[in-house]
């Protein structure tokens, strides 16, 4: 059959509150034409993250009754443990409430002040997190991510010549660790081939660095190296996930991504001596070493999402639901980043509303129509994210002017995309009467989750 489908039923559903494109007017307006404060009941799709967002499986809300709660111990966490391990593969298990205490935990133990973290692009967590630390945070995203149009395979690999250039120009011992986050979610979605993955471990391992895998969407970034790469067509996911690690000195992990769980996550290495570390900066700020910061139900739900993750019906279905939308929009000659990435679809808002200057954030105008249009909300990913310099307080337009349209796992059907696609077209018919927007408050840091806006 040429048609895929999901491969699910629906055993529970969640009711979604219809609105009115006069209600939308008038809520986000309120909202001072910020996304993120919208009640969440008061958006028809929500496009806003596929994190901790993601539809239990029944095998999932069966595994929770099983949670054991005990303290220390616990059955929960040795059946979580071996579900990590056996994707993984590394020695020590560090249990996290989601992926940025993992990161905090993992810099707070190898950055200094003056420490360098290269990565093909750094999450904001991650970055912050390095700096916070004392570090700076590098990316190195290969050359062909440069154009979002273009359509290469891997444009989320890291530029590693780039790399080796760097650990010459600042010595390696000041490269405390080495990230590659797969698939590339500051970078479109896009994933990291296994021969780039290969090169980094290669390359860290000549100058004795660790070389750490973000993993968040390591299962989608498997499937498309079973698709696209030479010699993976007959390889399951799990054993290509198993290969990527294989590479690698340890992992950090959200669970809220690739494991279909709520909440979680957590940090895994082949190094005891670190980990002796990790783990009693855990017990500080999580808890004890068998559940860290999160409940026996939740390690029950990432394990048994874990193995579920990787079955191929289900990635199979994902990859091409993704491509679905972003296709359609490219066929209706709407301006979209390709190829498809993994968890989302990204909108050139750019080239969507060429007579927006970026800083009247022709990401977030767009944005804002979306949802009035649709009620449909996703995120701006350009100059209100990052045009203002932390330190020198100026703005300055950032390198692209994306709106991400990150779709939850196993939650919304083909009828649900066929919607947001008419959302996007109908207000590119109205393109030309968007007008930009301008900034009236805006916090110190961070700004895009709390800024309030107008029209300029
Ligand atoms: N790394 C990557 C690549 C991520 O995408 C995220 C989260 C994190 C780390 C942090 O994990 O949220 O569990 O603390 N990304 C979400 C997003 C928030 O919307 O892309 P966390």
């Amino acid at each position: 059959m040429k048609t895929i489908i999901e491969p699910f039923r629906i055993k529970t559903v969640e009711p979604i509150k219809m609105t009115t494109v006069a209600e939308r007017r008038r809520l986000i307006e309120e909202a001072g034409f910020n996304l993120f404060k919208l009640a969440a009941e008061d958006v028809i799709i929500d496009l806003l993250t596929d994190s901790g967002t993601s539809a239990m499986s029944a095998a999932q809300w069966g595994a929770l009754m099983q949670g054991d709660e005990s303290y220390a111990g616990a059955r929960s966490w040795y059946r979580f443990e071996r579900a990590v391990r056996n994707v993984f593969g590394f020695d020590h298990v560090i249990p996290t409430h989601q992926g940025r205490a993992a990161e905090r935990i993992l810099f707070s133990v190898t950055v200094r002040p003056g420490s360098v973290v290269p990565s093909n692009a750094h999450f904001d967590t991650t970055r912050a997190n390095i700096q916070f630390a004392g570090g700076r945070a590098v990316d190195l995203p290969s050359p062909e991510a440069a154009d979002p149009a273009a359509r290469y395979p891997f444009k989320g690999n890291m530029d590693t010549a780039a790399l080796e250039r760097l650990i010459d120009e600042v010595g390696p011992e000041r490269i405390p660790v080495i990230m590659l986050t797969v698939t590339n979610n500051s970078g479109g979605g896009q994933p990291v081939s296994m021969a780039n993955v290969r090169e980094v471990s290669r390359i860290a391992r000549g100058h004795g660095i660790p070389f750490y895998i973000d993993a968040c969407r390591f299962a989608e970034n498997a499937y498309f190296i079973k698709l696209r790469e030479e010699g993976y067509a007959g390889r399951t996911p799990l054993e290509i996930a198993r290969e990527m690690f294989s590479y690698a000195d340890g992992a950090t992990m959200s669970a809220k991504k690739d494991a279909f769980a709520n909440i979680g996550g957590f940090l895994t290495t082949n190094d005891g001596e670190l980990a002796a570390r990790e783990r009693d900066l855990l017990i500080l700020t999580e808890g004890f070493p068998t559940y860290g910061g999160l409940a026996g139900r939740d390690l029950e739900a990432i394990a048994v999402g874990l193995e579920e993750v990787l079955e191929e019906d289900y990635l199979n279905y994902r990859i091409v639901s993704t491509a679905y939308v972003a296709n359609k929009l490219d066929e209706a000659g709407i301006p979209v980043m390709l190829p498809a990435g993994g968890h989302a679809v990204y909108l050139d808002a750019a080239r969507f509303l060429p007579h927006v200057p970026p800083l009247e954030y022709p990401g977030q105008a767009l944005a804002v129509e979306l949802y009035v249009e649709g009620g449909v909300r996703g995120v701006e990913i350009g100059s209100v994210m990052f045009g203002k310099d932390p330190q020198t307080g100026e703005e300055s337009p950032a390198k692209w002017e994306l709106v991400r349209l990150a779709i939850p796992r196993r939650v919304y059907t083909q009828s649900h995309m066929d919607y947001v696609v008419e959302a996007v077209w109908q207000v590119y018919q109205r393109r030309h009467e968007i007008g930009g927007m301008k900034i009236v408050s805006q916090p110190e840091y961070l700004r895009h989750f709390s800024a309030e806006f107008a029209r300029a």
